[in-house]
């Protein structure tokens, strides 16, 4: 058993952002399920959006994001998230990120589909992967947080756990730790805190083709709703439009929209350019519509990609922008200063999650969320591409203010019990938690992608439910494993997605149906 002051779910830009502020008022252990960089912060290429230029403006950072969100922002989030965001920009900047920056020494800010300016802060085309060595150096440097890597969350707890019913209308739900699995000993340990920040990241591998790494199963979604937690507009998910085609390599690897903002235009095969048939902005339209476009660009060839063509940039300027990019690509023998890049949508990004509130708040006391799995306000109906890096340590400040003023006061119960494991045995059929997987995802991806209808999804529904028996069936009678939780939590957030899309009855952001193909007249939220 372990206690500690503050328990960090994740260990990306969210969870290790709140670890540094904390660490100066308690103990930080922060709990991750695979290696300690191992995060969708990591894979990030395009950037940080963020005002620093001096044509730019808040207003217009506001008016972008929220014209992508589709009417579904909380206005009062945008405006903070954006004017705060430069501040907590410069905090990560001062721990050594090195943005790029022209000759002059301005920085060099790329454009992405929806911002009206240039306002993207990034560092090559690797910008992610920056961001979490600096911080993770910072984590390291620093004696009061502890790091546990490959340890799995299983549950959070609650007074569940203590014997309490605990439902949807309970008006207090106490967070007081979790259980974790640890991998190495293949044993479940109790760990107690006064304050747990989820920061488990995204759920791309809900979907059977996504940008996402393989630890992004919705962990933390799953765990709060089973917990009777509120999540928000999980039906919101965003497909990011140019995943690279190339077929068999799992999870896609993303072409940046950078690369359209750099003048990346997309084509069909015989090289005509089709955006500007579905949206002004063209190639920079917002990802919804230009995710959605490619869909039916899709549809009506019968071809499984379409093209993306920035040949007509210098090769020492592409090189010197998408180093990483250009080397992927000429890996699989696509040299893109010459070649088009085949490329497909994916799923990317959850712009739904935990509901939580101006500082971070979930509805279960002394919970936060905080990155991905968390829903702020901030994205609506559709995300404004590299917002998300912003929206993380903006909100992990916030909740770090909120949770050093109260953290002393929280007291954990003496009677919380181990972890239960009796009647379990040790399972000799895992491959039938493979095959219920890819089930899962395969199922999500045909019925609950990018266009969707209400036939579709009642037909996910159905098919989810006997896999859902099954895996809980198999869950109740076999000791845990990494494998079987993951499965268990995928199949839980798509459950939530397909509630939520069912239960939306227009077409909004990321969200299509054909049988409501308009707006309704009235805004709502889906709060399950
Ligand atoms: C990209 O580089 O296209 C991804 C950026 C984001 O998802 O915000």
């Amino acid at each position: 058993m372990r206690k500690v002051d503050f328990l960090v779910i994740g260990s990306g830009i969210a969870g290790l952002s709140f670890a540094l502020k904390a660490a100066k008022h308690g103990k930080v252990l922060i709990v991750t399920k695979s290696n300690e960089d191992e995060s969708n912060t990591k894979y990030a290429q395009g950037g940080v959006a963020v005002v620093v230029d001096k044509d730019d403006s808040f207003d217009k950072h506001i008016e972008d994001t929220l014209i992508a969100g589709d009417g579904l922002c909380d206005p009062k989030i945008v405006e903070m998230v954006v004017t705060e965001g430069p501040q907590r920009i410069q905090e990560i900047i001062d721990y050594g990120i090195q943005f790029d920056k022209d000759t002059s020494g301005v920085y060099d800010l790329a454009k992405e589909g929806g911002h009206s300016e240039h306002r993207v802060l990034h560092y090559k085309d690797v910008t992610g992967y920056e961001i979490e060595s600096v911080l993770l150096k910072q984590i390291h440097e620093n004696d009061n947080i502890e790091i546990l890597t490959h340890y799995f969350c299983l549950e959070l707890i609650t007074q569940h756990h203590l014997g309490e019913f605990v439902d949807k209308s309970t008006k207090v739900i106490n967070c007081f730790g979790i259980y974790a699995f640890n991998t190495e000993l293949n044993d479940v340990e109790k760990i107690l805190a006064k304050v747990t920040v989820m920061a488990s990241g995204g759920c791309g591998h809900v979907y059977s083709s996504t940008t996402n790494p393989v630890i992004a199963t919705g962990d933390g979604m799953a765990m709060v709703y089973r917990a009777k937690g509120k999540v928000r507009n999980m039906e919101f998910i965003q497909f990011h439009p140019t995943a690279l085609y190339n077929p068999g390599e799992y999870p896609a690897f993303l072409i940046s929209e950078a690369v359209r903002g750099f003048g990346g235009v997309l084509r069909r095969k015989n090289g005509v350019e089709f955006m500007y048939e579905y949206d002004s902005r063209g190639s920079l339209a917002s990802r919804d519509i230009v995710a959605r476009a490619i869909d039916a660009e899709m549809k009506k060839s019968g071809e499984e990609f379409v093209y993306l063509d920035i040949t007509h940039r210098k090769k020492a300027d592409i090189l010197a922008h998408f180093p990483n990019i250009y080397a992927k690509c000429l890996s699989i023998g696509i040299d893109m200063t010459k070649d088009f890049i085949p490329v497909t949508p994916a799923a990317h990004y959850m712009c739904g999650g935990i509901l939580v509130d101006e500082n971070g708040r979930s509805s279960i006391h002394n919970l936060y969320a905080c990155g991905e799995c968390s829903s702020t306000g901030l994205h609506g109906a559709n995300r404004l591409a590299s917002n998300s890096l912003l929206e993380a340590p903006v909100f992990a400040h916030r909740i770090y203010l909120d949770a050093i003023a109260q953290f002393e006061k929280n007291v954990i119960p003496e009677a919380i019990p181990e972890w239960n494991e009796h009647g379990v045995t040790q399972s000799n059929e895992d491959i039938l938690v493979t095959h219920n997987l890819r089930e899962t995802q395969k199922l999500m991806s045909d019925y609950v992608g990018i266009v969707r209808s209400d036939f579709r999804l009642d037909r996910a529904m159905r098919r989810l439910f006997l896999l859902f028996e099954e895996t809980e069936e198999f869950y109740k009678a076999n000791k845990v494993s990494v494998k079987l939780c993951e499965l268990r939590n995928v199949i839980q957030v798509a459950f939530i997605i397909i509630k939520s899309a069912k239960a939306r009855k227009e077409s909004r952001g990321l969200h299509y149906t054909t049988d409501y193909p308009e707006h309704a007249a009235i805004l709502t939220d889906t709060i399950f």
